[in-house]
């Protein structure tokens, strides 16, 4: 028989812990919320009131229930309240000497049979059941943030908690509504051990003013689906949280250079920064508490201002290749009615280029996203060719050709020849440095790199990347030109990577790592990651989507351009693609997809 939970207790209602109580008050369980003074109590009982309203405004809780929900909690200041309860959840700051002193009066306070549980992020659990006499009874219940709303649990078991407490937190958590994990003690457990280095280097990014927080943040969202950026979500973990859980992450997993905080979060946590909860961190917002962020000063102009600082007027656009890139290429451009000559190797490949972007367009009608006559008129507005001397008067040139250096070097060469001066030539690579092409032409200034993601038609998001010779001018260029294809541009330097890759597959490549050291299973950690940081697929259904050995090849280039320890490719992702197992492709990577 399960353990009845009838009265839980919460210290600390601050950003966790004021969700973590609502949780509980929610799903009928009668909550003792403890905080350390009037004022902070207050504040807790603030947040508390504003989640339910807000929950109530939105028509998700009835008024009702929230007058039930609130009935169901007991503030009050000083662990003493909590002698009855049957559960403990702890979401004190991430020191471990604050926790270890809780522990111990927690232990000293709460019946003997009381489960104490800690919600810390990544401090050791079994360090934090020392300070009592019952370790056995000591647990993590690591809860995701927003906890009303984040579906994961991740259960933290030590090699003393006893087996019927883990399988009893099991089925509250079953009760709670939530998805539960259960995992061994290891620093940052399953999601934060994979969230937390990528995050940390966004804010290297920034801090490098490798790119702005808007084009960091528009980065992540359009062209991995996150639900939020890095930076903001920086801003709603707390920065000092976040420091504390990335510092700690350090020393205990490794001494990963990844996980030492970036010098600047230090700096904002010293400036009283935190966040939203503070009002400030990297965003600015209408109040502390706030959701709302406000304009400030590094808030970027808007779109028009922007553009008004040199572009080039932009009619005739030449789109080089005839590939899944180049095809959905010339589709964005002749749709937003810019006049296409597409120039392929031959006669035969632009009729099957043709043929694809006529199929596009037609589904586009299908859907009822097109109409017939846009389409004609993007269709006429696109001239077939395969002679690079028809690109002699375009205003824009789009290389979407092979991924080899020596190729593009040459084309880049040809279209400095061709090409009338003025012309802003860009390529679509998305690993080779964009500098390199630029130098293969007289004309360096007016190269840039326009990087697209697949399916062009459908991502939202193009990486602008400059070089050390972009001009000014041809950058602005390419800003309006996104703008017009009602694209989102971010611009970022060139380095490997660029701006998404360079966060997105060191996190992929950690998760591989996580798996082979046999920490957790592979359905374990994608459901983490899904249900614990809302990402629209976990790290293997992504890396199977993408293929293994693309994934690989970048990993590598990442690593090294950077040489970065960290970024050393798994041995099993490499083996992986040595036996011939690239995901979906293959039908078989880290799943078996030929059984579906
Ligand atoms: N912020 C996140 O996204 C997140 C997510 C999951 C887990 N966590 C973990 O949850 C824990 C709390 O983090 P947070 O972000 O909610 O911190 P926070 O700073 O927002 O809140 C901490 C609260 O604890 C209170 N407190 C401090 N000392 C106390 C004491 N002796 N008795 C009672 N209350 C006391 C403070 O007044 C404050 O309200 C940490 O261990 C953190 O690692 C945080």
């Amino acid at each position: 028989m399960a353990r009845e939970f009838t009265r839980v207790g919460v210290v600390g209602l601050g950003t966790m812990g004021a969700g973590i109580v609502e949780v509980f008050a929610r799903n009928g369980v009668d909550v003792t919320a403890v905080e350390i003074s009037d004022a902070a109590l207050e504040r807790g009982r603030v947040t508390l009131t504003g989640s339910t309203d807000r929950a109530v405004a939105k028509g998700k809780l009835a008024e009702a229930e929230r007058d039930a929900l609130l009935a169901r909690v007991d503030f009050r200041v000083g662990l003493d309240a909590l002698h009855d309860v049957d559960l403990v959840i702890e979401a004190v700051p991430e020191h471990l000497d604050l926790k270890q002193r809780i522990f111990a009066e927690l232990d000293r306070v709460c019946k003997p049979e009381a489960i104490l549980a800690t919600n810390t992020s990544s401090l050791s659990v079994t360090e934090i059941s020392v300070a009592t006499t019952r370790p056995n009874q000591v647990i993590g219940i690591h809860f995701f943030n927003p906890a009303p709303v984040m579906k994961l649990v991740e259960v933290v078991r030590t090699v003393v908690t006893s087996a019927d407490v883990v399988a009893d937190v099991e089925a509250l958590c079953e009760r709670l509504g939530k998805v539960d994990v259960t995992i061994s003690d290891r620093a940052g457990f399953i999601a934060n051990a994979l969230l937390f280095g990528y995050l940390n280097h966004a804010v290297g990014m920034f801090e490098a003013r490798y790119a702005t927080r808007e084009d960091i943040d528009a980065a992540m969202k359009l062209g991995c689906g996150l639900p939020m950026g890095p930076l903001a979500l920086m801003d709603l973990i707390g920065l000092d949280t976040a420091y504390e859980i990335l510092d700690t992450m350090y020393r205990r997993g490794g001494r990963d250079r990844r996980h030492a905080p970036a010098p600047l979060l230090k700096q904002m946590v010293t400036a009283g920064l935190l966040g939203r909860k503070s009002g400030r961190g990297f965003y600015t917002y209408e109040r502390p508490g706030s959701p709302k962020v406000v304009p400030d000063e590094y808030t970027p102009l808007a779109a028009d201002a922007a553009l008004a600082d040199g572009a080039r007027a932009i009619a005739k656009v030449g789109v080089v290749g005839s590939g899944t890139m180049a095809t959905g290429i010339i589709e964005v451009f002749a749709k937003a009615g810019y006049e296409v000559i597409s120039v392929t190797r031959g006669a035969e490949k632009s009729a099957k280029v043709c043929e694809a972007v006529k199929t596009s367009l037609n589904k586009g009608v299908v859907r009822g996203k097109l109409s017939e006559t846009d389409r004609d008129d993007a269709l006429g507005r696109i001239t077939w060719s395969a002679t690079l001397e028809h690109l002699a008067d375009v205003d824009l040139v789009v290389e979407a050709v092979i991924e080899e250096l020596s190729v593009k070097k040459a084309l880049f060469a040809s279209l400095d020849e061709i090409c009338k001066p003025g012309v802003v030539l860009a390529t679509t690579t998305s690993s080779l440095p964009v500098i390199d092409v630029a130098m293969a032409t007289q004309r360096p200034a007016d190269v840039v790199g326009l990087h697209f993601f697949n399916p062009a038609p459908i991502m939202p998001l193009v990486e602008i990347v400059q070089t050390i010779r972009t001009s000014a001018e041809t950058s602005a260029t390419a800003r309006a030109v996104c703008a017009k294809l009602g694209k989102t541009g971010v611009v970022c330097g060139d380095r490997s990577g660029f701006i998404v890759n360079a966060l997105l597959f060191p996190y992929l490549n950690d998760a591989v790592k996580m798996l082979e050291a046999s920490y957790s299973t592979a359905d374990d950690i994608d459901y983490a990651m899904k249900l614990g940081c809302g990402y629209p697929m976990g790290p293997f259904e992504l890396l199977d989507v993408v293929g293994l050995d693309v994934s690989l090849a970048i990993q590598r280039e990442l690593y090294l351009e950077l040489r970065e320890p960290g970024f050393a490719p798994a041995p099993l992702l490499e083996h992986l693609v040595t036996a011939g197992y690239l995901g979906r492709k293959s039908g078989r990577g880290f799943r078996d997809h030929t059984r579906r």
